[in-house]
């Protein structure tokens, strides 16, 4: 078995001695074919016993494992540590958007409560709890990305929106939300799906695609909650900000030929709103002040033909 030297970085921290997280470094050599995990445990069994780490299939499906790995989240089990040295080193620390509770070892408390938040169970009619439900291969399709997630935390570490507002339910919670939303066999759609577009719910991603990018399965959290989205504005769900912003967007490019970005704030919001739009005034001047506020006068967009034409397409 043929060996290369590396040099581990990892993020130690103790919460009864240490005030804030430290790096320790650890030479080890890493043997043909060993994951980031094989190589942290061979750290902690042969070089430091007190170097806490989570781990429990080591095949990829427990999710338990998720660190991060020179700066993003991935699983230890699954990632080849050869792939992941640079210039003979590797930094590993522990997944982000969660509290450290010792080295690589976080609170996942919160991270679960949002599984709770949208019922991950079948809402079925009362009369047929003991009925086999069965379902066609078609309609499972519908929720088989979804039905992937091992629960990792992966999309959340790297998820700009929860780093942003804690209460936001998140990539995984929201994928998992999907995955009952589609289900043909569930009777709780609608209530789920009007839950679902309150604040913190589907609107509040912001489409950065990390979750996409830290998945490591295939469920592809933002597709399953723009899926969530589209179910939404089908059912006519339609009194909330997110919802509102779409059709505000759409009539600005639609009607004028232009982006109205002054105007866009104030149709999310509801122009009958009246504390929504006050609680805009402090957002505007701050923008104001650091120079971030839209021109007056939005200039229009080119080839709105074109444009036109591929609102028609979607609306047919
Ligand atoms: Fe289970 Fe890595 S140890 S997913």
């Amino acid at each position: 078995m043929s060996l290369s030297m590396a040099i581990f970085s990892i993020q130690r921290f103790n919460p009864e001695k240490d005030n804030v997280p430290c790096y320790k470094d650890y030479e080890l050599n890493v043997p043909e074919g060993a994951t980031v995990l094989d190589c942290l445990n061979l750290i902690k069994w042969t070089q430091d016993g007190t170097l806490t780490h989570r781990m429990s299939c080591r095949s990829a499906i427990c999710g338990s494992c998720a660190v991060r790995v020179n700066g993003h989240p991935k699983l230890a089990c699954k990632t080849q540590a050869a792939d992941e040295i640079i210039g003979g080193r590797m930094k590993i620390e522990p997944i982000g958007n969660a509290k450290v509770l010792k080295d690589l070892v976080v609170d996942l408390e919160l991270f679960y409560s949002k599984f709770q938040k949208v019922k991950p169970w079948l809402i079925t009619e009362g009369s047929e709890n003991n009925k086999e439900r069965r379902q066609s291969p078609q309609d499972f399709h519908r929720i088989d990305a979804a039905s992937t997630c091992i629960m990792c935390a992966c999309c959340v570490s790297d998820c700009n929106s929860w780093a942003a507002n804690e209460k936001f339910l998140g990539p995984a919670a929201l994928a998992k939300a999907q995955r009952f939303v589609d289900d043909s066999r569930d009777v709780g759609t609608l209530k789920r799906i009007k839950d679902l577009s309150e604040a913190n719910g589907i609107w509040d991603c912001t489409h950065c695609g990390e979750c996409v990018e830290r998945c490591p399965a295939e469920v592809k959290p933002m597709d399953r909650i723009i899926s969530l989205r589209t179910t939404s504005l089908k059912m006519g769900i339609w009194n909330n900000n997110g919802a509102r912003h779409v059709r505000g967007f759409v009539d600005s490019i639609y009607k004028s030929g232009r982006l109205n970005e002054n105007i866009l704030p104030v149709k999310s919001m509801g122009i009958f709103n009246i504390p929504g739009l006050l609680s805009l005034i402090p957002v505007g001047i701050r923008m104001f002040l650091k120079g971030k506020n839209p021109p007056l006068i939005h200039k229009h967009i080119d080839e709105m033909d074109d444009v036109r034409r591929i609102f028609k397409r979607f609306k047919k």
